[in-house]
This record gives structure tokens, sequence and C-alpha cells, in this order.
């Protein structure tokens, strides 16, 4: 396992500016609380992260933090709803209680909302100073991620899939997973001063990558005692060989784009080292 040392320090200044933002958010109150508790209970801030390595790599000395907040508000609204009652039912996330447990579901439900909202807010402060157009990529990007194309109807259908065969797999994790990761690698290009022309070379790196972070995340989801076999897994439809076949693809495709872009470096090296998987061990 890599020690992360290139990468610690964007999460650490992550943090720091998202605990700065939330005070921002509104009066204190139990939502604003809610929205703490779901935003600080330890996320590994994996798109925030790449929206700033996208930024550096780019060499404009553009820091887009304000990007950074509204894609990790869009993940937290995502993982506050996934957890519901009337979604996954589950009582815990990263390993503590779930927004619902600890603040109720009403207040919950509106805390996600919230977090969608307050991620739309984040676009608008990111795009000052920017041409108009940039702020329009990025409101474009984020609305398809968010809305029916993107993380809302993937999660319909992740709850009441078409179908069980690869392809019905593949479509839900690219409208689920991958379309933030579009939005963070959108974000990191277009407020990191990247030419708004290769916008599409950049959402196809960000579509091997979000395809290769969920299928190492359907790798290790068959690996735990607590496996939910109704949820739609990649792995599960391919086995294990042939998903850590694709796996391997997904991350050259990524690195080969990445390389086309003339950004890959190796903080993204040190990154791709995370989501490598080795077959497991026989019995
Ligand atoms: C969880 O995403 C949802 C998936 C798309 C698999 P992360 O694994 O990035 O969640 P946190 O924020 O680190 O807990
Ligand atoms: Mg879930």
């Amino acid at each position: 396992m890599s020690n992360l040392s290139l990468i610690k320090p964007y999460k650490e200044q992550f943090e720091a500016h998202l605990k700065k933002a939330i005070p921002n958010l509104c009066e204190k109150s139990k939502l604003r609380d809610a929205c703490e508790y779901a935003l600080l209970n330890g996320g590994k801030r994996i798109r925030p992260i790449l929206v700033l390595m996208i930024a550096n790599a780019l060499q404009q000395g553009k820091i887009p933090f304000d990007a950074c907040l509204s894609v990790e508000y869009f993940h937290t609204a995502s993982l506050i709803a996934d957890d519901l009652p009337c979604m996954d039912n589950d009582d815990f996330r990263r390993e503590k209680p779930s927004t619902h447990k600890v603040f109720g579901e009403t207040v919950a439900l509106l805390a996600s909302y919230a977090m969608i909202t307050e991620g739309f807010e984040m676009i608008h402060r990111a795009a000052q100073g920017f041409p108009g157009e940039v702020g329009m990529l990025a409101l474009a990007c984020a609305t398809k991620g968010s809305g029916l194309q993107g993380a809302t109807g993937g999660q319909f259908y992740d709850l009441f899939p078409k179908g069980k065969t690869l392809d019905d797999v593949r479509e839900i994790i690219e409208m689920k997973t991958v379309t933030l990761f579009e939005v963070a690698f959108t974000f990191g290009w277009l407020f990191g001063g990247g030419d708004i022309h290769l916008l599409e070379d950049v959402k196809r790196a960000a579509y091997h990558f979000g395809m290769a972070f969920q299928i190492a995340d359907d790798l290790d989801d068959l690996e735990q005692d607590n496996w939910n076999d109704e949820t739609p897994n990649l792995a599960l439809c391919l086995g294990q060989e042939q998903a850590l076949f694709l796996l391997e693809g997904e991350l050259s495709a990524f690195q080969s784009k990445m390389k086309k872009l003339q950004i890959f470096n190796l903080e993204f090296h040190e990154l791709l080292d995370l989501l490598k998987r080795e077959p497991a061990l026989p019995a």
C-alpha cells in the first residue's frame, strides 16, 4: 500500500477549507448540524482531491476550493439519501450511525436537499472571475450529474434495476457513480484554467476513473460479510477474474487519456495505486 504522501496534503487542505465553510452555510440549527455531521464523518474525499489534483496539474496557479466543496456536497447529499429507510435502510455509514439515525428521517431528508442546493451555490461562487461560458459548462455538468441522467436516476435503477445483465449494471454505474466523477474532473479542469475545447476528453478520462473506482468498490463489497446480493454488482455479474481484467483495462485507458491531456503526473500515479486490486488467494 502506498504511503499517500502526495495525496494527503490535498485532503488536509480540503478538510481545513470544509471546516471553515460549514459555519457559513446558515445559522446554527439541527438541520445545519445534520449537514455538518454528514460532511465530517470521515469520507475519503476522493472527489475534491481530484478537483485539486487536476487544477494543480494544469499549472495555472488556481486552487478551486469552492468547486471542491460543490462536488463533496453533491456526494454527501447522495449518501444521506442512500442510507434512508426508504432506500438502502443502512443504520451505519463509515462505521458511524447514519445521518437519519442521529437526526431523524425528516431532518436527514432536508439535509440531503440542502446539500444539493448548496452544491449549486458553490458553482456560482467558483465561477466568479471566470468567463461566463466556464460557469455555464460547470452548471450543465452538475445538473446532468445530479439529475435524472445522473445520481438521482442511477439511484432509482439501483433500487429498481431493469435487469441483472452486465449492460444493466454498467448503466447504473455510469449514472450513479461515473457522473459525479465527471463533475469532479470537469470542475478541476474548468476552474483550474483548462481549455474548454478539451472538455470531452476530460470527461472520457473521468469515465474510466469512475468505472475503475466502482469496479474496485464492487470487488471489495463481495469480500465483506454484510454483502447484500440485491444490490447490482459488476464483480458479481462478471466473476472476480473478469472484473479484475476490466479494472486493469479502465485504469490503463484512464492513464492514456490523462497523458493525452498532458496532466498525468506522480500524484495520479499514487492515486491509481489505491484502485489496484489483486486476485484473492485461494482459501
Ligand atoms: C461511496 O463513495 C459511493 C460509491 C460511489 C461507491 P466513496 O467511497 O467515495 O465514499 P466516502 O465519501 O469515501 O465514504
Ligand atoms: Mg447504500
